[in-house]
């Protein structure tokens, strides 16, 4: 568990404040060297495909009728058409037109017309795929970059003490501002509907080398604690403020960017163990990547008598979809006005904000 008096243990980024940016923050594309869930693993069944993409790059995952799970450039190499509307046969992908064949490699493997002795054609892309964590992920960067042995850890996956809740939405807005909106814990005031008024308090900012991570602490200055919100991070009640400060076990809340992936994680005062574990991953589908599907695992601790968790589980969904609605409706408004007026126009005064929107430019690509 973090504490308030932790030290910032790489500052070789230290990432300068009010320095304008290398780049516009909307204008830059996500970095392709690292492994990007596109699916949920239950959405690719046996010996069926499924098309996705990555920044606007065509996909086709396909499962074989032996369970192996591999990736191609969706386009035919003989007409381009969608490979995923294609058949798997075997531990083939038969393409729908022509029914050429390809395998897991993307290397064409048969062509029912070819004539006696001709070679068979080249054949298509195909991307580093694994599946895990419920997820397929996929690489669809240069192979010889360090970014491919970086798969991301997920430690509380596996953990039978917690349950999982899976994200998987997509919505019309740049990944950056994905990023900003769960870092910037100031925007509580966005869910007051939801949550009453809550007073966050960022203790400490620690930053590296590809990532930026920020402390709080929070207490409630009006309103009533939402019944989901108790069910998921136990039960918290008024604190003044002065009181809060003085207490070395308050709750916190540690937000980081580890690019290109970001986690939530929230310890009760004392908890040795997280009671929540939030780990998105938010994938532009689309060339402008004005669109992201983001995908994530929302792991909350279970209660001490067993089969509790059941029983909270829809409040602490309804809860956790409120607030989800609230972010997902702001951030699409921040991108109409960013399409409206061509440019970045933020005038960003949140210190861990300012560095987050530096590491991301920094680490991301010109589109
Ligand atoms: S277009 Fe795919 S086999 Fe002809
Ligand atoms: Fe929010």
């Amino acid at each position: 568990m973090p504490t308030a008096s932790s030290v910032s243990i790489d500052r070789r980024a230290d990432r300068g404040l009010g320095r304008p940016l290398a780049r516009d923050i909307r204008k830059t594309g996500i970095a392709p060297d690292h492994w990007y869930p596109l699916a949920r693993a239950r959405d690719l069944r046996r010996a069926s495909t499924l098309g996705v993409s990555f920044a606007g790059e065509p996909i086709v995952l396909a499962r074989t009728a032996t369970g192996r799970v591999f990736a191609l450039e969706d386009r035919c190499a003989h007409r381009q058409v969608p490979l995923s509307l294609g058949e798997v046969k075997g531990e083939r992908l038969l393409c729908t037109y022509h029914c050429w064949a390809y395998n897991h490699t993307g290397a064409c493997i048969n062509v029912p017309y070819l004539d006696q002795g001709k070679g068979l054609p080249n054949g298509v892309k195909s991307y580093p795929c694994v599946e895990a964590y419920g997820l397929i992920f996929v690489y669809p960067g240069n192979v010889h970059a360090p970014g491919i042995l970086t798969f991301p850890q997920i430690t509380t996956q596996g953990n039978p003490a917690y349950r999982t809740r899976y994200l998987d939405r997509r919505i019309a807005c740049h990944y950056s501002f994905m990023h900003e909106n769960l870092m910037d814990m100031n925007h509580q005031y966005l869910h007051r509907s939801l949550m009453g008024s809550i007073n966050p308090k960022a203790l400490d900012i620690r930053e590296g080398d590809g990532w930026v991570e920020v402390d709080y602490t929070f207490h409630r200055a009006a309103g009533k604690q939402p019944i989901g919100e108790k069910f998921m991070l136990g039960r918290r009640t008024k604190t003044p403020d002065a009181k809060a400060e003085a207490r070395e076990d308050k709750d916190i809340m540690t937000i980081r960017t580890g690019y290109p992936y970001q986690t939530l994680q929230f310890w009760t005062a004392g908890a040795s163990e997280p009671a929540l574990d939030l780990w998105n991953a938010y994938v532009p589908t689309d060339a402008a990547q004005r669109h992201n599907h983001t995908f994530g695992l929302m792991s909350v601790r279970k209660p001490g008598v067993p089969g509790t968790i059941h029983l909270l589980w829809p409040f602490i969904v309804a809860f956790t979809n409120g607030i989800f609605g609230q972010d997902e409706a702001i951030v699409e408004a921040e991108q109409r006005a960013f399409d409206a007026q061509g440019r970045d126009e933020n005038n960003e005064i949140f210190p861990i904000i300012q560095k987050l929107r530096h590491l991301l430019v920094e680490q991301g690509v010109p589109l």
